[in-house]
């Protein structure tokens, strides 16, 4: 994974088994409905899942940074989840990770990139838009724990 100026030493690896304390942390910290660690492993064993994390280095040691799954399915690549963790926010992890999203939908023929996100989700929704997102459609009560619809947002797989 390359990394801007500034930013820290981030290594993207397959999502792991053993990475589910970390990544639990994060998501409790990052969602008012967070997923469970069984519905990561369904992840884990899904065929059409992409599960991928961020480690940040420091010297011989590394910190869970941020992960993301999407599907690659019916020439769609959807994204289902994406975190970063609270520490890590702001240092270009999260649009790293929706870069290799598009390089590796690219590499198997998937020309289009959708997503949900809640509209009161300001930060992701511009992250989105930097990516080339836009919003094409509304889910009524998509997250019903909070009442919200969800904004579906497409994006373009570019060519090189
Ligand atoms: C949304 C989230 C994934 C962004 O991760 P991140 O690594 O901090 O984002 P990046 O550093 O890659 O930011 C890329 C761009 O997104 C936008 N952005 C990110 N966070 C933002 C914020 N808090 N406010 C405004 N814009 C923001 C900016 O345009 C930013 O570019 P810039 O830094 O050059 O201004 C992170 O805040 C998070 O984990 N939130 C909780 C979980 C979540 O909402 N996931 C998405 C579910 S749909």
């Amino acid at each position: 994974m390359s990394c801007e100026k500034d930013a820290p030493q981030v290594t993207l690896d397959l999502m792991r088994e053993t990475d589910l304390p970390e990544i639990l942390a994060i998501e409790n910290e990052s969602f008012p409905l967070p997923w469970t660690a069984a519905m990561f492993r369904k992840e884990l064993n899904n065929a059409n899942a992409q599960c991928l994390t961020a480690r940040v280095n420091f010297g011989p040691k590394s910190v869970l940074g941020a992960y993301i799954i999407f599907w690659l399915v019916a020439d769609e690549a959807h994204l289902h989840n994406l975190a970063v963790k609270k520490e890590f926010r702001r240092q270009s992890l999260a649009f790293h990770l929706l870069k290799v999203m598009q390089e590796i939908a690219r590499k198997v023929g998937i020309r289009a990139q959708t997503l949900e996100v809640r509209p009161s989700n300001t930060a992701a929704i511009k992250l989105y838009e930097k990516c080339g997102f836009v919003v094409k459609g509304i889910r009524p009560l998509y997250y019903p724990e909070t009442h919200e619809d969800a904004l579906i947002m497409w994006a373009d797989v570019k060519p090189r």
